[in-house]
């Protein structure tokens, strides 16, 4: 399709919750909340803001080829030396998110301001919304155009602010909020107001949203993996959703995609509470003199760690730091890890644990 093509302005004035939509919507809340439960359990929730926020921006930037290791990611989380684009590719992803989660937490409104800030951070240059025409989405093998989001500016600015009093203004219909996300997505992707980073951009707003509108306190919805898994399907159903008007199924993708990744982070927030139990047992058995509830939190809100943290966050010498580590490397909790000069420790069963899928 190569002439522009301009989206419907929201709300959509049709009746697109079907039955078997609000079947779907009810499970997919359900499994929702069972996450928000279960994220409570977490005693520091920097420890959860990281491990998933991390996952999701590998998961998400791999939807965009852009590939990476976990090994390298976390890495990228405490040094800058030899670390690939990839890798701070998906570092900066993790930033736009934790800045998106910030603005939204001082604002009760998510405004088109704020999702430029996003991009910004995301794509680390200023060149915002688009001015210039030209931006099409191409086959990445044929080259052969799929679609031809709006051209002109005003265009875009228009849509976008459509997009911002859609997301603030509930009353504009009376869809569940995830049938919202799930038309909001749909209608920031069709916008793509981007140069580039519309992707990434797009499914960062899913997260912020459901934080936004109070189904999650923390952005810990870990989507990519699904749509990674479904790749194929997510972009057919994109386009479907134009050339079809193929809503109902859009819809429903996205809500299985709810269900099914809220399922799988209960699990792995589980896992990672038992884990958080039994190092405790463990330092406490084995190292009764230097165990204390912070440095137990540490060693998980940073799976990478070096002295410094010690120092910086638990306001320890440097020497008492190092001894700590080296007791902590002894009994088989940390591994040290030499990168150039410094030296790091990884939390070696919760690294295993992150790096499955679960
Ligand atoms: N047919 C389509 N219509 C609208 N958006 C689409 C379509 N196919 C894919 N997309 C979206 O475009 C994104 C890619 O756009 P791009 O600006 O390159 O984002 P990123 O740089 O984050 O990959 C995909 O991740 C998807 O969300
Ligand atoms: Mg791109």
């Amino acid at each position: 399709m190569n002439s522009e093509y301009i989206p419907s302005k929201l709300p959509l004035k049709k009746n697109i919750e079907t039955k078997q939509v609000l079947k779907k919507v009810i499970r997919a809340n359900v499994a929702l909340a069972e996450l928000k439960g279960a994220a409570k359990a977490i005693p520091n929730q920097a420890i959860l803001i990281n491990a998933l926020s991390l996952q999701e921006a590998k998961d998400s930037s791999e939807i965009e080829n852009i590939i990476t290791t976990h090994d390298e990611l976390y890495r990228a989380t405490v040094s800058t030396t030899n670390i690939s684009n990839g890798a701070k590719e998906v570092q900066r992803y993790k930033e736009a998110l934790y800045k998106g989660f910030e603005l939204i937490g001082q604002n009760t409104l998510f405004l088109k301001k704020h999702i430029v800030q996003i991009q910004q951070v995301l794509e680390d240059n200023n060149a915002g919304i688009r001015t210039q025409s030209g931006t099409k989405l191409k086959n990445s093998i044929t080259g052969e155009v799929i679609y031809t989001p709006p051209q002109n500016s005003k265009d875009i600015h228009d849509l976008m602010d459509n997009l911002e009093m859609y997301i603030n203004d509930d009353s504009l219909d009376d869809y569940d909020t995830l049938t919202k996300m799930a038309i909001l997505h749909y209608q920031f992707e069709s916008i793509h107001p981007f140069y580039d980073g519309n992707g990434r951009t797009g499914r960062i707003i899913n997260i912020l949203y459901l934080v936004l509108k109070g189904l999650l306190d923390l952005p810990i919805l870990y989507l990519s993996s699904y749509i990674i898994n479904e790749k194929t399907n997510y972009y057919k159903l994109l386009n479907q959703v134009r050339t079809e008007d193929s809503w109902e199924e859009w819809i429903l993708f996205m809500l299985d995609g709810v269900e099914n990744t809220s399922k799988k982070s209960v699990v792995l927030i589980e896992q990672i509470q038992e884990l958080i139990e039994d190092t405790k047992v463990k330092m406490k058995t084995e190292l009764p003199k230097i165990y204390s509830k912070d440095l137990l939190e540490l060693l998980f809100v940073h799976p990478y760690t070096k002295i410094n943290f010690l120092v910086e966050e638990l306001k320890m010498t440097r020497k008492t730091a190092s001894n700590y580590l080296k007791q902590l490397e002894e009994i088989g909790i940390l591994q040290n890890v030499k990168m150039g000069r410094e030296v790091y420790f990884v939390n070696v069963a919760l690294f295993k644990l992150l790096q499955k899928d679960v």
